[in-house]
Order: C-alpha cells, then sequence, then structure tokens
C-alpha cells in the first residue's frame, strides 16, 4: 500500500498553498518511519486484500468497505495494528470494538456544532481518524487530522483503504508543533483530548484562535474538575496512570481563558464524568483502560486519588470583523 495522500487542489481549496507543504512533510516521515514496529504494520496493510471502496457515514459505526468474503483472514490482519483505541468501526465486514466509545463523544456534540457543510476542518490530536469521518457525514468538504503517532496513522490507512475517495479524511502523521505559526484559515478546528497534554493550556488555545478563520468555531473537550474560575488540578506526577497531564482547569477558569484571550460566544455544551462503558478494554484493546485507572475502593478517585476523569466540550468562536 503506498502510504501517501493523493488530494487534489480543488479539494484543499483556499488552503492548498499552506496545506501542500503539510502533505509532502507527512508522506516525507512515512517514506522514513522512526518507530520499531512500523514494518510489522506496513506488512498488515499489504495483506489487506483488494475490495469495492465504499464509505457509509451518519451511524455509530463508521463502516466502510464491502463485506469480504474471508472474515477470519481479515480480522487477523487488523489485528496487527493492535490496540484499536477510537471507534466503532466496521471495516470490510468485520465490526472492531476499540476501547472508546468515541460515537458517544460523537452523539454530546453533534448537535451542537455549526453547519459543518462544505467546510475544511481541521482535528488536533485526531487519533486514528475515527471523527473525522463522522465530521464528513455532517457535510465537511475535507477534515484534516494530524496525530504523531504512527500506530493510529496505520490505522487509518486500513481506514482508507476501504473508503470511498470523496469527500476527504486525512490523518496526517504530525504533532500541533509542526504547523507553521501562519497557517490559518480552517472553518472548524477540533481540539478533543489534546489540551491536558499541552504544558501551556494557554499557548494551545492561542494556537486554536490563530488556526480558525474569523467566524469560524472551535470544539475544545477536555479533562475538568470541579471548582471555580480561578481552579485548575496539576498534578505531582500521573493522573490516572496517564503520563504527561498538566493542566486539569475547572470549566469555568476554562472559558475564563478563552474569554481572555478573545474567543466570543463560548459555550459549555456538556460536561460528565467518563464512565466505564464509554472507555474500556475490549478484545480489540486488550490493555489496561480505565477501570484499572481508578481506586478500587472509591471510583470517584483516580489511583493517584485526584477527582476520577470528567470531560467538559466547548464551542467557541472568532470574531467576525467584516
Ligand atoms: C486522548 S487522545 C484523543 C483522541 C481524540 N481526539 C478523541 O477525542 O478521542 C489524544 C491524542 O492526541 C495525540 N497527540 C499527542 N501529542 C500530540 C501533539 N503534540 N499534537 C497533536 N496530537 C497529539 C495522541 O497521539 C492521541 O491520539
Amino acid at each position: 500500500m503506498r502510504l501517501t495522500y493523493p488530494v487534489s487542489d480543488a479539494t484543499l481549496g483556499a488552503l492548498t498553498e499552506q496545506l501542500r507543504p503539510l502533505l509532502v512533510q507527512a508522506e516525507k516521515i512515512l517514506a522514513n518511519p522512526r518507530h520499531g514496529d512500523f514494518a510489522k504494520w506496513k506488512a498488515a496493510l499489504d495483506n489487506l486484500p483488494a475490495t469495492a471502496r465504499v464509505t457509509r457515514l451518519n451511524q455509530a459505526t463508521v463502516t466502510l468497505g464491502e463485506v469480504l468474503a474471508d472474515q477470519q483472514a481479515l480480522k487477523q490482519q487488523l489485528m496487527g495494528l493492535h490496540p484499536w483505541r477510537k471507534g466503532p468501526l466496521n471495516l470490510g465486514g468485520v465490526a472492531i470494538d476499540c476501547e472508546w466509545r468515541s460515537d458517544w463523544k460523537w452523539q454530546r456534540l453533534q448537535d451542537h456544532i455549526s453547519d459543518l457543510t462544505g467546510q475544511r476542518v481541521l482535528d488536533i490530536g485526531c487519533g486514528n481518524g475515527y471523527f473525522g469521518w463522522q465530521m464528513l457525514g455532517a457535510g465537511a468538504e475535507l477534515v484534516v487530522g494530524i496525530d504523531p503517532s504512527l500506530l493510529f496513522v496505520m490505522q487509518y490507512f486500513a481506514c482508507q483503504h476501504f473508503a470511498g475517495t470523496k469527500p476527504t479524511n486525512l490523518v496526517l502523521p504530525l504533532g500541533i508543533e509542526d504547523l507553521p505559526k501562519s497557517l490559518t484559515g480552517f472553518d472548524s478546528v477540533f481540539s478533543m483530548g489534546v489540551l491536558y497534554h499541552r504544558r501551556s493550556p494557554i499557548e494551545h488555545l492561542q494556537q486554536l484562535h490563530r488556526l480558525i478563520r474569523p467566524g469560524g468555531q472551535v470544539i475544545l473537550e477536555t479533562l475538568v474538575i470541579a471548582g471555580n474560575e480561578q481552579q485548575a488540578l496539576v498534578p505531582k506526577d500521573r493522573y490516572a496512570r496517564m503520563r504527561n497531564v498538566w493542566f486539569i482547569p475547572s470549566s469555568k477558569a476554562l472559558v475564563n481563558w478563552m474569554q481572555r484571550l478573545g474567543f466570543v460566544d463560548i459555550r459549555c455544551v456538556d460536561e460528565c464524568p467518563t464512565s466505564l462503558d464509554e472507555q474500556r478494554s475490549t478484545e480489540w484493546m486488550r490493555f489496561e483502560s480505565l477501570r484499572e485507572s481508578l481506586d478500587s475502593s472509591d471510583p470517584n478517585l483516580t489511583i493517584e486519588g485526584y477527582p476520577a476523569p470528567r470531560r467538559v466540550i466547548v464551542i467557541a468562536h472568532k470574531e467576525n470583523k467584516s
């Protein structure tokens, strides 16, 4: 399988000049990958059987490809890309029950976002691109997802093997730090599950503000604590066994930060604890999951003694000065 992004200028539209170098950079990274398991993942992709390419959107399970005859062989190939974290997906008739019921997050936000019809969207920390397919289902013309995890990018290419060619969902092996400061003009920018991994949440929010066009929307999803405008948790070390967690604000503090940075029309559209049904170990993600990250005698606490994961969805806009 060729690990390339054959996208026309017409699809990239007004963003062509800005995005073309990023596509080149992404292809270079995949041509010279730095991961010990890459050859194994590539072999799994190369062994996927030929199939009719079909995309079925607007349903909880992103369903790609026609049902193939040898389901057992296909399942084995797809298992070569374990662990599958974001789904549910169905590829060539094989149901992939991922660690996360990401469709629940999509359900919580889909009725609150502005219409994506015809939009060019950026999804930062997009994982395997599950949400990108949902965004296409909601009418987006182009979704540019970025995620530095090469395994998730390979899972995306497995999806792409089964998918129809239009509209376009991309997952590039890039981190937010790879985006040039001058990049701007997206109609919508999603940042879900990323803010708490950033050392400087304020810089992350400033970057989101820069990336959207005037009048465009940001959809921000992140961990929060209960608390007032001035409160945020900075874990001493790990949070729910995760390394690299920096700031977990209250939703009021988060709105305050966003107001100060110039976002307008800021709405918290959902806030809820993460349930053991939404994030769990499955056949397709056999490692430990949320259950093992919580205090076994008090599920309201993480094993480190912090409040258990609770997440907010905030939608905000950049002022349209015209
Ligand atoms: C908690 S997951 C969230 C995935 C998805 N957006 C969701 O909401 O389910 C965080 C994702 O951010 C990615 N990530 C980590 N560092 C990143 C960076 N510097 N830039 C962009 N994405 C990053 C991880 O690989 C991971 O897929």
